[in-house]
C-alpha cells in the first residue's frame, strides 16, 4: 500500500472510534514507522511502503484505537519546541505549561542578580527545567521528583537537549532532597481531586501516572504543602510560580495569604481559565 492510502484507510477508522484529530494521529503514526517527518507524507503521497514498516503501522494503530496517547507510542513529545522523551512514568507535558515558563522567563529577566536559582518540585519529564535551562544562561537549576523513574527520563532529557550540566536532579518527597535558598521555586505539581480525576478522558486516566494527576481529596494539597515548606527555602523577595486548575483560585489565594507571601496574581491560559498562580515572599 502506499502513504496516501495507508492515511486515508486509518483515517476512517480513527474517526469512526471518535478520536478527535484523527488525521493528526495518522500522520504522526506513519512518519514515526517509515523513520521520516511529516512532511515527507505529503510531498511523497504515492511511495509504496514495504510490508514490515507497514506492519509496524498497523500495531501503532491498534495501540491508539485502545485509547493509548499518540505520545508514548511513539515515546516522545515537542514542548517549548525542544524533543522529550516520555515514558508512562512521566506526565505528557502539555501546551498549557508554557504559560507557567513564560511567567518565570518575564520573572528571571527582571532580575539583575548574576545567577538566578530555580528550585522544580515535581519535574516529571524535565519539561519545564529543561526549557528553562536553555533559555536562561545564568540560571542554575535544581529539579525534584520521587519517582526515580522519572528522574531518569529527566536526567537523560536534559543530556539530549544540552543541558544536562546546567539542572541538578534530586529524588525525594517535596523538599525532604533539598537544601539551600533559592530565588524561584516553580511547580506544576498533580491538581486534580480524587472527584475530577473519574471525569478525566481514559486516554488520561487510564495511561498518566495517577501520583502525577491526583492531589487528594481538594485538588490544592500540593499548592498548600509548596507554599507552606516552600516558604523555608526561598529567599526574601523569592517567588513561588505553581501551575493550578480552573476554579482553585479561592483556596489557593486564601492559603498564600495565610502565610508570609504577598504580590499573589493570576495569569490565564488561551482558553481563558486561570492556569498560573504567581506570588512573593515578603521582604
Ligand atoms: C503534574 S506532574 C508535572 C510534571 C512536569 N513538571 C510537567 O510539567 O510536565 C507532577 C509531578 O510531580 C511528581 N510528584 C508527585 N508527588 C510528588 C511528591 N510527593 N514529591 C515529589 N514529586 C512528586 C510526579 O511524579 C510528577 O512527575
Amino acid at each position: 500500500m502506499n502513504i496516501s492510502q495507508l492515511l486515508k484507510k486509518t483515517v476512517s477508522r480513527f474517526s469512526a472510534e471518535r478520536l478527535s484529530t484523527p488525521g493528526l494521529d495518522a500522520e504522526v503514526l506513519l512518519a514515526f514507522s517509515i523513520d521520516r517527518e511529516r512532511p515527507f507524507l505529503y510531498t511523497h503521497p504515492a511511495k509504496e511502503i514495504p510490508g514490515l514498516e507497514v506492519e509496524k503501522f498497523r500495531s501503532l494503530v491498534a495501540r491508539r484505537m485502545k485509547g493509548e496517547p499518540i505520545a508514548y507510542i511513539t515515546g516522545r513529545k515537542e514542548f517549548w519546541s525542544l524533543i522529550f522523551e516520555v515514558t508512562p512514568d512521566v506526565l505528557i507535558p502539555r501546551p498549557d505549561t508554557e504559560i507557567l515558563l513564560e511567567e518565570i522567563l518575564k520573572l528571571s529577566r527582571q532580575e539583575r542578580a548574576e545567577k538566578i536559582r530555580i528550585l522544580e518540585i515535581g519535574t516529571g519529564s524535565g519539561a519545564i527545567s529543561i526549557a528553562l535551562a536553555s533559555e536562561l544562561k545564568n540560571a542554575s537549576i535544581t529539579a525534584t521528583d520521587f519517582s526515580p523513574n522519572a528522574l531518569a527520563v529527566a536526567e537523560k532529557n536534559a543530556v539530549n537537549n544540552k543541558v544536562g550540566e546546567k539542572i541538578s536532579f534530586l529524588c525525594g518527597d517535596m523538599f525532604e532532597p533539598v537544601e539551600g535558598k533559592f530565588d524561584i521555586i516553580v511547580s506544576n505539581p498533580p491538581y486534580i481531586s480524587e472527584y475530577e480525576f473519574g471525569l478525566l478522558a481514559p486516554e488520561v486516566r487510564e495511561y498518566e501516572p495517577h501520583r502525577a494527576l491526583v492531589a487528594g481529596p481538594e485538588g490544592t494539597e500540593f499548592h498548600r504543602k509548596l507554599a507552606r515548606d516552600g516558604e523555608r527555602f526561598l529567599e526574601k523577595g523569592g517567588r513561588l510560580v505553581m501551575e493550578m486548575g480552573a476554579d482553585q483560585r479561592v483556596a489557593i489565594e486564601k492559603m498564600l495569604k495565610e502565610k508570609d507571601y504577598c504580590d499573589i496574581a493570576f495569569r490565564s491560559d488561551y482558553a481563558g481559565i486561570e492556569r498560573v498562580v504567581l506570588a512573593r515572599k515578603r521582604r
